[in-house]
């Protein structure tokens, strides 16, 4: 009886200097576990004459009771210790002031195509796509560029091996587009293309804007006016524009058009080249269908990066690409 009032004394006080819920546990499994202490007296208890057990068990039981209470009253108190210290710890000042928040705004070049887009689309275009990986027939060969034709090499074509390439301009659209409908055409094509070439004016990705428009006697004057409508509203001003004589396999007469352009420092305007164009090639349109005898239209390609240079007066290339966000802000 005496080891029974022993045992319930010690192990009240360590349940009542217990620190943490873990700990706790320990002592309720020390002491009234399967292995327990308590529980090894319950079963002492069947080698004891009946007289003997009756008073033994009744003190095991109220040791067992009183141990039981004491672990499920420590716990509650130490749970809502816990809750406490918790609360104090996550605790939220909401008198700091706050981070604040950053407005973003969109990339000069991603400006630049957006307007042309726009330009193209209120002028009745549609916006037609294409996949950046390309082969030989879309990029070359159904544009007429002959097989071993120098203005292939021109190009600076990434060639992956397996006759696949990353297209080096947005004209295989065109193809596309005509081999899949039939006229009238009147599309626009906006994309990523890429040429293995890097200098203060070239990078390897930049974007082209593509034209095409097929139908019953179009002409170059067509051309014309459309091209001066356009940069006039890209560059919100009145411009000297001029057509002059040039080559691209799959326009014939071909022109490069350049747009007078005052550099702002006081010099004489300059003519600046700002894209190439022509009336589409028949061998073009006869290789999708169209025939050239009845059907005649023009295209055009321009380069966004330098478009974006012009209107935001960027002189290197690129800085487009290189995400320094002081250089970007100045955009919003
Ligand atoms: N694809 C040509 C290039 O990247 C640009 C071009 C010129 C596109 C004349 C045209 C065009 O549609 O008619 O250099």
């Amino acid at each position: 009886m005496n080891a029974v009032t022993e045992l319930q004394t010690r192990a009240l006080a360590a349940i009542e200097a217990s620190e943490n819920l873990q700990s706790l546990d320990d002592l309720r499994v020390r002491y009234l576990g399967k292995k327990g202490e308590i529980t090894a007296q319950l079963k002492s208890l069947g080698s004891m004459e009946p007289e003997q057990r009756k008073a033994f068990g009744q003190a095991v039981n109220a040791a067992r009771d009183a141990l039981n209470q004491a672990i499920a009253a420590r716990r509650s108190l130490l749970e809502s210790q816990a809750l406490e210290n918790r609360l104090l710890s996550e605790k939220v000042d909401v008198s700091l002031p706050g981070r604040g928040e950053q407005r973003g705004g969109l990339h000069p070049v991603t400006m630049a195509m957006e307007r042309a887009i726009g330009i193209f689309t209120k002028l009745g275009f549609d916006v037609a796509t294409g996949p950046e990986v390309e082969d030989d027939h879309y990029n070359f060969e159904a544009l007429n560029f002959p097989p071993h034709h120098p203005a292939r090499a021109m190009h600076d074509t990434f060639y992956f091996g397996d006759g696949r390439l990353l297209r080096t301009h947005t004209s295989p659209v065109q193809i596309r587009v005509m081999e899949i409908s039939k006229p009238p055409y009147r599309i626009i094509a906006p994309g990523k293309v890429f040429r293995s070439d890097s200098d203060q004016t070239h990078t390897p990705m930049f974007h082209q804007v593509e034209g095409l428009l097929v139908g019953e006697g179009v002409s170059m004057a067509d051309l014309k006016g459309v091209l001066h409508t356009f940069v006039n509203a890209f560059f919100e001003r009145s411009l000297a524009m001029r057509f002059r004589p040039s080559y691209f396999p799959f326009t014939e007469p071909s022109a490069e058009v350049d747009i007078g352009w005052e550099k702002g420092d006081g010099s004489e305007p300059g003519w600046l080249e700002i894209l190439g164009c022509g009336m589409v090639h028949p061998n073009v349109l006869r290789g999708c269908d169209v025939d050239p005898e009845k059907y005649t239209g023009y295209a055009f390609g321009m380069g966004i990066e330098r478009l974006a240079m012009l209107r935001y007066g960027v002189t290197d290339l690129r800085q487009f690409f290189e995400n320094d966000l002081e250089f970007l802000r100045q955009f919003h």
